[in-house]
């Protein structure tokens, strides 16, 4: 029976570029509740998809040489993309929507007509600044230093005739709406938006561009683009088929629980329900906005390029190791910091000792002294009676911290369980009771008890590990009706389950220090191959006068000698010809590009007038002309060599 709906979404993500580990954590959050949501009986929508418009993918799209459309084909559909990615991870969406979608198009269109019929959108003139990264205008005052409020970034100057939402209109009831109701969680982020944003003044927003065209045509005055949040933000409703006739779920999920991020929490909640006050469509349920994940003290993010590549990470440890530590690890509202330690540490503690251990031990002596199937029968003890006391209260906490979306808490209930579970079976000795044939019955109520504690704890930790339950499911041969949640009840009295099969270890352990070199390495190799091909020194802005520039005096001159500088591992030492009849020597910072021996004989460029300078002991009497230059990030330097034709001493001029 059904419990009525739940609607949950995720962000749209900009396919700027590829995706981090910091997307996958909010997009596997949603999943593990749209999952646990189903188990609970609830009828689902679990929406999640990618913001195609904007400045910042027309300018990607440029560099790249190809149509925005094509960039984001690529990101979103390509392999290794975004849909890729959360094919790869087992997320679980109903709908994925594109704001390129034609239905999302023409239904932005409309939704701005209506918005500027009803009065709330006029035509203005917009004087401010603008954060491309951010795709967000701030005016003078919500500069900090004069960057970006958000993301710290420069800001550039923009100015042109707009259209404007009253968003001023709506500042009263959004104030209320964040103080007085349970709309903004958790809690602390509601002070944050009101005494930020809405007691300084909300001013009307500019909803419309007209220095860029990707994006939604406004429908009666072309060359005006919709601001792509306002694009953005009505995705929640129009896949559900506001304003169009793709879809005809209004009606059966919305409102929606919106997960987001913390530096998106104002667009969700002050924006997004002033724009649905004016359009008459109820407010969604509940914005969570939910912590970053940071890396070395920073947020993680595309354009600071200190991301972690959640493909990697899945394919070295696994989907359910990956998601696991993210929800288990990170306490939802909170900040958490990354670390690959962090990772393999989790794993090998919470998941090879303590859950895959419970698991292979249990199915590995239930099959060494019953066979593949338990029979009937048992004897109970208090102790008993104690583990199932332990896991209904479990359960009843799980359930009570998923409802409120604290995952690792939820988590942390499940492994009490599964803590006690492996005490359990030191306390009762199994292999102790094993010798004795009198003992049988109450070898068999314990390994019963193992099986049961484990059935509950996969039923538990599903909505997380979808496969790692399933693989557990299959091991103790428990049967359909005894894998939701009506049926995490502790029950010994149920005959029939426990058909053991082991199988290998659910999650191998990772040795540390070898995984942790590899995942350097790894990095190291990304952030090479991110670097650009050729780096040149910029030009110099500054004009030097020409007179300045005659008085220094260029001379070709030829290596006599040449030889590495005693204890400096940069210097080469040269005595050269330059025409003069007395011998000049040079010392040189090129001994990582040249082998002495090769310069002998060439004919160089020389600077003969500078004052000398000492190095390393030694007199050096001018200086030898190269070009410079960085090629992947790495220092390349080339001696000027000349016509081996033209005379020590000839002036360059
Ligand atoms: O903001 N830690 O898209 P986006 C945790 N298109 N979560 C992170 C994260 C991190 N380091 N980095 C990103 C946009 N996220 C808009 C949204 S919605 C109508 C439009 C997650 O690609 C987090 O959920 O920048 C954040 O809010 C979202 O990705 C931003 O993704
Ligand atoms: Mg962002």
């Amino acid at each position: 029976m059904s419990k009525g709906s739940f609607y949950v979404t995720t962000p749209i993500y900009y396919p700027s570029d590829r995706l981090h580990i910091g997307h996958a954590y909010c997009t596997v959050a949603a999943d593990a509740i749209a999952r646990y949501k189903r188990l609970c009986g609830y009828d689902v929508m679990f929406l999640t998809g990618t913001d195609e418009h904007g400045m910042k993918i027309e300018d990607k799209a440029n560099e790249a040489g190809v149509t925005p459309k094509q960039f984001v084909d690529e990101i979103v559909e390509g392999p290794r993309g975004i849909k890729d990615l959360w094919k790869l991870m087992n997320i679980s969406n109903d709908r994925f929507i594109r704001t390129t979608d034609d239905y999302h198009v023409a239904a932005i269109q409309r939704i701005f007509r209506k918005m500027y019929e009803n009065g709330d959108i006029y035509k203005g003139k917009y004087v401010g600044k603008y954060c491309k990264p951010c795709e967000s205008f701030w005016t003078e005052s919500q500069l900090v230093d004069g960057k970006c409020p958000d993301c710290g970034r420069e800001v550039v100057d923009a100015e042109e005739e707009a259209y404007f939402f009253r968003l001023s209109k709506y500042a009263d009831r959004i104030q209320d709406l964040l103080e007085n109701t349970d709309f903004l969680q958790p809690r602390s982020r509601v002070n944050e938006m009101v005494n930020n944003f809405i007691k300084p003044g909300l001013e009307d927003l500019c909803v419309s561009r007209t220095s860029f065209s990707w994006g939604v045509p406004v429908d009666f005055d072309p060359g005006h683009v919709v601001y792509v949040w306002v694009d953005a933000l009505s995705n929640y409703i129009t896949a559900l088929g506001y304003c169009n006739d793709a879809y005809h779920d209004m009606d059966r999920y919305w409102p929606a629980v919106h997960f987001v991020g913390k530096e998106i929490v104002r667009f969700h909640s002050i924006i997004w329900p002033a724009m649905l006050m004016s359009l008459g469509v109820p407010l969604p349920k509940m914005v969570y906005g939910h912590g970053w994940l940071n890396f070395g003290g920073e947020k993680m993010s595309k354009s600071r390029g200190n991301v972690v590549d959640p493909y990697i990470l899945a394919e070295k440890f696994g989907v359910d190791a990956l998601r696991f530590f993210m929800l288990r690890t990170f306490p939802f509202g909170s900040d958490g910091n990354f670390t690959n330690e962090l990772l393999i540490q989790t794993i090998n503690t919470d998941l090879a000792n303590d859950l895959g251990n419970l698991v292979s031990r249990t199915t590995a002596m239930a099959e060494k002294y019953f066979g593949n199937k338990l029979p009937a029968g048992g004897e109970l003890t208090e102790a008993d009676g104690e583990m199932k006391a332990l896991a209904d209260e479990v359960a009843a906490n799980y359930q009570a911290q998923m409802d409120v979306f604290q995952f690792s808490a939820a988590l942390n209930e499940v492994w009490r369980l599964i803590g006690r579970a492996n005490k359990y079976i030191d306390e009762n000795m199994p292999w102790a009771l094993a010798k004795d044939e009198a003992k049988k019955p109450r070898l068999l109520a314990v390994m019963k008890n193992l099986c049961e504690a484990i059935r509950v704890s996969a039923i538990l930790i599903s909505p997380v590990m979808p496969d790692t339950a399933q693989a557990i499911f299959q091991r103790l041969g428990v049967p359909e009706n005894g894998r939701d949640l009506d049926a995490a009840a502790y029950d010994l009295e149920t005959e029939g389950f426990w058909t053991i099969t082991p199988g290998a270890p659910l999650f191998p352990r990772i040795d540390m220090e070898k995984e942790l070199a590899e995942l350097e390495a790894m990095a190291a190799k990304a952030k090479q191959d991110a670097l650009p091909a050729l780096e040149l020194e910029p030009q110099a802005t500054e004009n030097v006068d020409f007179e300045t520039f005659c008085k220094s005096d260029f001379r070709a001159v030829k290596v006599k000698a040449c030889e590495h500088v005693k204890k400096s591992d940069k210097l080469l030492r040269f005595t050269l010809d330059d025409g003069t009849g007395t011998d000049r020597q040079i010392l040189s910072g090129i001994a990582k590009w040249y082998a002495p021996e090769d310069l002998v004989g060439k004919t160089l460029v020389a600077v003969v007038n500078l004052p000398p300078r000492k190095m390393m002991g030694l007199d050096s009497n001018g200086m030898l002309i190269s070009a410079a230059h960085k090629e992947k990030g790495e220092e390349k330097v080339n001696l000027i060599m000349i016509d081996d034709a033209i005379p020590a001493g000839a002036k360059l001029c």
